[in-house]
């Protein structure tokens, strides 16, 4: 049973020690690149939402062999020298922006044709923005206006190229490595803002020779082509973008204190927790520890009282899914909150600006939106917010959460059209809202 329109209401001090389901960006690359390797990947940790769901799905479809062994536990099959073959259907990505950017890339090395779908919101959002470097590269795809459904018509014997990406996007990023691992030269990709670097740890440790230079506030990185992927173990930590609602949950709920074990501490995701520091949270991170290439570390949150701070724009690239939760967190500080440069918004699975806007001011915060920077004024101590609206998610699942999260602060409960997005990235969500306390009304559909 799916849930679709859920409630959350005030709710008692949340109490209790919670684990994070696997990372959903580390978990679409460990399934892309164990298909591109040769040999046999294991992944654990592997997180079992939706999203990386169609990944594997679009992985059996260019010849990989995958399969679950138990929770988490995956194994790939890679294509290694036998190359990614073309899939008799299209492939089809549901709502993950992540997969399909990713596997356009990877798949444009390969001399196949490929038809690509995606569900309304996917087919929505901006594919130009990978699409043009393959081109660049000498790819070929038939679409109507650079977005979903689409076509590769023409792939294989790639150039390399060195490309500055016109956004921060890891994506866009990741895309142009994955084409490059099949040409012959060096693919350089020029970051001026340095954005999530799985892509860069992942492929190292796949074997691919990239190196990456720090300049300025960003870094290049060079790919020498081409790279035969070699199958290794990865391991994936605990998603911090899932995080995010159970930190925001136990700071705005008086009285909580929670710990939120194994969450992944990549300085290129740590964007929340620096600004809920600045913003006077009780946020203690401890037990360090290395694992699978990255550092992890456990969270312990207590109810805060927070004050409104600046969010420069430059911030953007190390908590671009966070501003969302953010916003809602800034509605119980003291004073105004101003997030700058929020324009990649307007672009994700749903248009977050608008949405985020709107969540606020239904359920009675002062908000406001002028260009592409959203202001928050906090209740502070005393205030209340009103809550009581019902709030279209628009297929998104951070809205969604958002929403609930803010119910449990609200006078009156906070409804939604749809939480069955929810499970795209954090199927596990509301039974650890459960665990520590916070059961939600959520109302269920057949599948
Ligand atoms: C992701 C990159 C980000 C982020 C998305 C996951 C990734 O997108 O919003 O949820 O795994 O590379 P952009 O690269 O488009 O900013």
């Amino acid at each position: 049973m799916k849930p679709s329109a859920t409630s959350s209401k005030p709710t008692a001090p949340l109490r209790g020690t919670v684990r994070i389901p696997g990372d959903k960006s580390m978990s679409h690359r460990a399934l892309i690149f164990g298909a591109l390797a040769e040999g046999t990947t294991q992944i654990t940790g592997l997180l079992e939402g939706e999203d990386i769901l169609h990944t594997a799905d679009a992985m059996r479809r260019f010849g990989a062999k995958i399969k679950r062994i138990d929770m988490g536990h995956w194994q790939v099959i890679g294509r290694g020298a036998d190359g990614w073959r073309s899939p008799r259907k299209p492939v089809d990505f549901g709502n993950a922006g992540t997969g399909a950017r990713l596997v356009m890339g990877a798949a444009a090395g390969f001399n196949i044709k490929v038809k690509y779908s995606g569900d309304d919101s996917l087919s929505s959002r901006p594919m130009g923005r990978v699409l043009n470097p393959l081109r660049e590269m000498g790819a070929e795809f038939e679409t109507d206006d650079d977005k979903l459904p689409l076509r590769q018509t023409k792939g294989g014997e790639l150039s390399p190229i060195h490309y500055t990406p016109p956004h921060a996007s890891a994506q866009v990023k990741s895309a142009v490595l994955l084409a490059g691992l099949s040409t012959d030269g060096i693919t350089e990709v020029h970051e001026p803002r340095l954005t999530r670097d799985h892509t860069e740890n992942m492929l190292v440790a796949f074997g691919a020779k990239l190196t990456r230079k720090t300049k300025d506030k960003g870094q290049v990185v060079t790919l020498h082509g081409p790279v035969k992927l070699k199958a290794t173990t990865v391991k994936i930590p605990g998603d911090p973008s899932s995080a995010a609602f159970l930190i925001a949950a136990a700071l705005m709920v008086p009285g909580s204190d929670i710990l939120i074990e194994n969450v992944m501490m990549n300085d290129g995701r740590s964007g929340l927790f620096e600004v809920l520091n600045e913003m006077g949270a009780y946020l203690r991170a401890d037990n360090y520890r290395r694992s699978g290439g990255e550092t992890i570390a456990d969270i312990h949150v207590r109810h805060s009282k927070l004050r409104g701070v600046v969010v420069m724009s430059d911030r953007v690239p190390s908590m671009v899914d966070e501003y969302p939760i953010l916003a809602v967190v800034a509605s119980i500080a003291q004073g105004q909150t101003v997030m700058q440069g929020l324009g990649e918004l307007r672009v994700k699975e749903s248009d977050r600006l608008a949405g985020t806007l709107a969540l606020l001011t239904k359920n009675g915060v002062e908000a406001h939106v002028d260009g592409d920077t959203l202001m928050v004024t906090g209740i502070g101590k005393g205030g209340s917010i009103i809550g009581g609206a019902k709030i279209k998610t628009h297929h998104d699942h951070r809205m969604a959460m958002s929403a609930l999260i803010l119910g449990l602060a609200s006078e009156k409960p906070v409804k939604i059209d749809d939480a069955s997005m929810i499970a795209t990235s954090f199927p596990e969500f509301f039974n650890l809202m459960r665990d520590i306390g916070a059961p939600m009304n959520v109302q269920s559909m057949g599948k």
